[in-house]
């Protein structure tokens, strides 16, 4: 997935102080409140079952904050789960890998909104076939619910609600315990979960990492398709609640002030580019530590599991109370990343016939708010 909504934050930076100008009441006002309500209202607001469960599995990790999952409910008690099609990231994920990722953390968190209720979800994965080489107009998946009182809640679904992608600088004096690792990574149903806090494989891993973001943004088409997703101040995020949401009245004031400009943000031959570098870095150089996930294949219903899997690891670290964020520049597939695929591939010791399908830093970040959701209503697929 491309870069993240930190880059723009450093363009913006260079000291530029702006509280002086800004009323209190201004300043307050500029949170996108309705954009992060669904965090609020999940489970609360729908009288209906499925609408229920799917207010949860919507607050899922989804590459981009694209939330590309649509649900039709025309068949009573069955919900039949689509991707569309414009929500993919063409560009940085050419196969629809990870978008299908994001689509099986959806599925999971919506089996486990449904054990809470005391229903099986029997999920049928791509029951018209499995699409490749790209996602394609077939369902995803097929969900049938059925009561069953003897259904066994998931612990982890206590966290579904404080989970975050946490994307700001960790405590550089707070390693992530060894335990608290083996304990994140029992979470995941398939065994291939590594990790590391060793500070020397840590500092090689922050640079691969590195040296894979840094191609990212410097790839003209792949940091277009980021810049596209940018949304800027409160009423850009309330209306398109997705993307690279950049909130906060210092970023709403420089908007104003023409102090942020796409323009800027596509050239990285430009100084304020080049200011933000440092900026960029600061989550690389503040991982703690690394934890990743293959599967022995790649087919579609492999990356399904290895979604469901994920939003497990990430529930898991919020119940321990570690932070975890996704760095997926170099498990990218397009021509300019190969050499860092290669390298990543090699530090991690991945087999040849294996998938590198996620990994995230940990460690210990300050609280942040839930990311901006579009209600349940608008992703729901009209008969
Ligand atoms: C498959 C996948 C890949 C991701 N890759 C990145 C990434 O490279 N960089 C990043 O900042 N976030 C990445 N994320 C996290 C998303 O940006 C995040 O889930 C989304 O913005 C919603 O925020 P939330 O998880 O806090 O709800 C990824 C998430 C998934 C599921």
């Amino acid at each position: 997935m491309a870069a993240t909504r930190r880059m723009f934050m450093g363009i913006v930076a260079g000291g530029v102080v702006l509280a002086a100008t800004a009323g209190a009441l201004w300043v307050s006002s500029r949170d996108p409140v309705s954009a992060r309500r669904p965090w609020q209202d999940a489970g609360r607001r729908e009288a209906d079952l499925r609408r229920r469960l799917l207010s949860f599995a919507i607050l899922a990790p989804n590459p981009h904050n694209r939330q590309p999952w649509l649900a039709d409910l025309s068949v009573d008690d069955e919900i039949t789960l689509y991707c569309q099609h414009d929500r993919r990231l063409p560009q940085t994920d050419p196969h629809d890998r990870q978008i299908n990722i994001g689509l099986g953390c959806f599925l999971e968190l919506l089996a486990q909104a449904a054990a809470e209720e005391g229903y099986q979800a029997d999920i049928a994965l791509f029951p018209k076939g499995e699409p490749q080489p790209r996602l394609d107009d077939r369902p995803v998946a097929h969900i049938r619910l059925t009561q069953d009182t003897m259904m066994n809640r998931d612990p982890l679904f206590a966290h579904v609600l404080s989970r975050r992608s946490n994307k700001e600088a960790y405590d550089l004096a707070r390693p992530v315990e060894t335990g608290k690792l083996a304990e994140i990574a029992t979470a995941a149903r398939m065994p291939a979960i590594a990790h590391t806090n060793d500070p020397a494989r840590v500092k090689a891993l922050r640079q691969l990492a590195w040296q894979a973001y840094y191609t990212e943004i410097t790839t003209p088409y792949a940091l277009e398709e980021s810049i596209d997703l940018v949304r800027i101040g409160r009423s850009e995020i309330e209306a398109n609640p997705d993307g690279i949401d950049l909130s906060g009245p210092v970023i709403e004031g420089l908007s104003i002030a023409g102090l942020l400009s796409r323009a800027d943000m596509l050239d990285p031959a430009s100084s304020a580019f080049q200011q933000q570098i440092p900026i960029l870095k600061e989550p690389v150089d503040t991982a703690m530590a690394f934890l990743w996930l293959k599967t022995a294949g790649n087919s579609r219903s492999d990356q399904i599991a290895a979604g469901r899997d994920y939003v497990r690891l990430n529930l898991a670290a919020t119940a321990v109370g570690v932070s975890m964020h996704p760095f997926s520049q170099a498990l990218q597939e397009f021509a300019e990343m190969r050499p860092h695929f290669l390298a990543m591939r090699n530090a991690l010791a991945v087999e040849d016939n294996e998938t590198l399908q996620m990994f995230v830093r940990l460690g210990y970040g300050p609280a942040i708010e839930g990311a901006p959701r579009w209600p349940v209503d608008t992703r729901i697929r009209s008969a």
